[in-house]
């Protein structure tokens, strides 16, 4: 039977594809305040502004491009069971070949329902207000935003609970409940955790090993580590 991996990405994981990540740059996000673009109270009160900067990230990411990371972690698959559980938006791991990606903060190229029963669409241009759905309520990004529910925690939670082997990539573990989720792993299992900047450097209860490298380096590198002792 192959082993199960389960990686848990974030924002770092896309850097090298030109889209920048949340806390690098003075807490800004592409010159904004997190909490003006990425919260139900900020919706409210410019939902053009929000709207704007979701259309921005949208054109930015037709542009963009899976890195050697993202391709890498679709190699895995040849030899092991992999599930992703991303933080991100982008849809970089399904381009690069990964089949089972699970996005625990919603999809850019999405776009659901201001009103129940909140119906989902694929979205790939720009939104605006007046655009409605099927019922005739605004639409607005399929994204979780600051202070709203994670609805596919409990199926990140369970997946990563079956992993024989973690790796975390590219992420500043400062935002819960995604940042708790490694501690789902079983006590032992051995956490891989690739970031230039690693937040943490001990784990108690697992076997961590630290690779303080960008990921379109330091996961190719561990991919090919693993593909040589699956076989
Ligand atoms: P952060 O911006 O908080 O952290 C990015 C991490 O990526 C940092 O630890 C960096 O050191 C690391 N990093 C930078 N460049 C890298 C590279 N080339 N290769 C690998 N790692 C690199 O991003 P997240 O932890 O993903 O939520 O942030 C979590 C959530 O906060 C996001 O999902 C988003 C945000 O608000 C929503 O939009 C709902």
């Amino acid at each position: 039977m192959k082993k199960k991996i389960v990686v848990l990405s974030g924002a770092g994981m896309s850097a090298d594809s030109g889209l920048r990540t949340f806390r690098d740059a003075d807490g800004l996000w592409e010159g904004h305040d997190v909490m003006e673009v990425a919260s139900p109270q900020g919706f409210r009160s410019n939902p053009e502004l929000v709207l704007g900067f979701y259309n921005q990230r949208r054109r930015q990411l037709l542009k963009a491009q899976p890195n050697a990371g993202h391709k890498a972690l679709a190699a895995l698959e040849d030899f092991y069971e992999v599930h992703i559980v991303t933080q991100n938006v982008d849809d970089l791991h399904e381009r690069a070949g990964s089949s089972e990606v699970l996005h625990l903060h919603g999809e850019l190229f999405k776009v659901r329902s201001t009103a129940p029963p909140y119906p989902v669409y694929e979205w790939k241009k720009d939104l605006v207000l007046g655009n409605l759905c099927a019922q005739g309520h605004q639409l607005r990004p399929h994204i979780v935003w600051f202070g709203e529910e994670v609805p596919l925690l409990p199926e990140a939670a369970s997946i990563t609970s079956l992993a024989d082997i973690l790796i975390v990539i590219g992420t500043s573990l400062q935002v819960y409940p995604a940042a708790s989720l490694l501690y789902y792993a079983r006590h032992g299992t051995t956490v891989y955790f690739i970031d230039p900047k690693p937040t943490i450097d001990q784990l108690p209860n697992y076997e961590l090993h630290l690779i303080a490298k960008k990921a379109s380096e330091g996961v190719p590198l561990l991919v090919s580590e693993l593909l040589t002792s699956s076989q």
